[in-house]
């Protein structure tokens, strides 16, 4: 209603440039004051009229004014009545007016037009007919004087009114275009690109109270990795640090002891940068000892027996593990030791991105997040590898587990972990784990006798379980579904128990 009272006084106004009075504008036209007097302020908010205020008191007839009006005033109500019966007793008169008898008679009396026998009570007319004043003033207020208004208020028929009219004229910048003026920018009005010729609604800052806020929400990952990264903490472990995506061969694959013809640096399997495409930042010494080790072995081990190539080693690449993590901070600890002397035994964990050039299905995405661990110290190997992590596992809820050799090129033994879903009430595999090989670890100048043991895990297979998400894309992709982490549970961890 208001959009199209808009448009009408726009064109109004772009035919007559303004008018005298809003009221006489609206009795003349059939509009709606009120509705009208929206229109001109809106327009008087963007400028485009001036509005003069001109206050007007009037009188507007009560409830019980409206009735006489239409019915007719008490008295001529009651004269009406007694004239058509010819006569009738007090008691019929009160019988069919009911209470506007009451006020009716005693003015008939007193304008001597009806006359009640005091035996009797018998009401009869005294004059033949009668003129209705009141009715007639009712229903012309405005030529009415003073006193006859006054008189018409004292009995309660009429009530005062205020209202203010409009005198209103065109500014310049009115527009009769801006009866376009919208509220919202649309994708429409982009591709069309009639956004530049579209007048906007300004901005109301004031006086509205804005779209309620509904609270942020955590995606189901985010939640999972929170969650690991306590337990982890609780368990002693300190997070290593993780914000780099871009690796170098040599950290990801190299300083690992993973052979340069090894499948996984396929670019099958991995992404690598063009630009920038090699790494600069390698130690030096660091490097040759590596390129010893793959070529030639050393302390026991034969190495690969290969041409090393530095090149390969500096191609950068999205890495494809958080075991490029793991070996940096590995390299820093052999670092302290061989400046302090001392070797203090740590336990690590990281939790974050890694990146691998997979064909996407239900259970793979291309880029997803890793919980890996390690503990270094002396005189630990398989034994508190299993230890610790049946201790992680039980603590989020898989307290049966099962492990299977397997082979990573730098880790011997290894074992794949598989865990005993309590909802799922199957096995699955959870993770990949082993004992960082010597050939790894001593380039980095470790002491001999200390060990890593080390794990793992993948964290949206994890999450999805959870979570209950058949298709891994629905919780991390541009596919994901936004209502379902609207509507996820603020708690995931269902314990084994349960
Ligand atoms: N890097 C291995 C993987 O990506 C996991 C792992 C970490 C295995 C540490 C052994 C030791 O699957």
């Amino acid at each position: 209603m208001a959009a199209a009272m808009r448009k009408q006084l726009i064109e109004y106004l772009e035919a007559n440039k303004g008018f005298e009075d809003s009221e006489v504008l609206c009795k003349d036209k059939g509009w709606d004051h009120e509705v009208l007097v929206g229109a001109i302020k809106s327009l008087q908010a963007e400028e485009q009229v001036t509005a003069e205020p001109i206050k007007r008191e009037g009188w507007k007839l009560t409830e019980e004014g409206v009735q006489y009006c239409e019915k007719g005033s008490p008295e001529v109500q009651v004269f009406n009545f007694i004239k058509s019966k010819g006569s009738a007793p007090n008691a019929d008169v009160d019988a069919a007016l009911g209470a506007v008898a009451k006020i009716g008679l005693g003015t008939c009396m007193k304008n001597k037009w009806v006359s009640i026998d005091k035996a009797t009570k018998v009401c009869s007319p005294t004059v033949d007919s009668v003129e209705d004043t009141v009715q007639k003033e009712l229903s012309s207020l405005s030529s009415l004087d003073k006193a006859k208004l006054d008189a018409l208020k004292k009995r309660k028929l009429i009530a005062p009114t205020s209202l203010t009219a409009f005198k209103v004229e065109t500014s310049d910048k009115f527009s009769a275009a801006s009866q376009k003026a919208v509220a919202d920018l649309t994708s429409e009005m982009i591709l069309k690109g009639t956004w530049s010729s579209t007048t906007f609604k300004p901005f109301n800052l004031t006086n509205v109270s804005g779209v309620p806020c509904t609270g942020g929400h955590l995606h189901p990952l985010n939640k999972v990795k929170t969650e690991m990264r306590q337990v982890l903490m609780q368990m002693g472990f300190e997070e290593m640090t993780t914000n780099q995506w871009v690796e170098s061969s040599f950290w990801n694959f190299d300083a690992l002891f993973q052979p340069q013809q090894h499948p996984a640096r396929d670019a099958h399997d991995t992404f690598f940068m063009e630009e920038p495409s090699r790494a600069q930042d390698i130690p030096a010494d660091y490097l040759a000892k590596v390129k010893e080790m793959h070529e030639k072995g050393g302390q026991g081990s034969i190495g690969w027996r290969y041409d090393w190539s530095e090149d390969e080693a500096k191609k950068t690449l999205l890495r494809t593990h958080t075991t490029a993590v793991s070996a940096r901070t590995l390299y820093k600890l052999g670092e302290e030791y061989r400046k302090t002397g001392v070797f203090r035994p740590k336990k690590y964990f990281s939790i974050d991105r890694v990146f691998r050039n997979e064909t996407l299905d239900a259970t793979h995405l291309a880029e997803f997040h890793q919980i890996e661990g390690f503990i270094a110290d002396r005189n630990i190997g398989l034994p508190q590898l299993i230890g610790v992590l049946r201790d992680f596992f039980s603590r989020i809820g898989i307290s049966k587990l099962r492990f299977k050799p397997a082979y990573n090129p730098y880790t011997e033994p290894s074992m794949e972990i598989f865990g005993f879903h309590p909802i799922l009430k199957k096995w699955i595999e959870v993770g990949n784990s082993g004992v960082f090989r010597p050939e790894m670890l001593l380039p980095m100048g470790l002491p001999e006798d200390v060990s890593v043991i080390a794990w793992g895990i993948g964290c949206e297979r994890w999450t999805a379980l959870l979570y209950n998400i058949r298709m891994i894309k629905e919780l991390f992709s541009f596919q994901q579904d936004v209502a379902a982490t609207k509507k996820n549970p603020m708690c995931w961890l269902r314990r084994a128990e349960d």
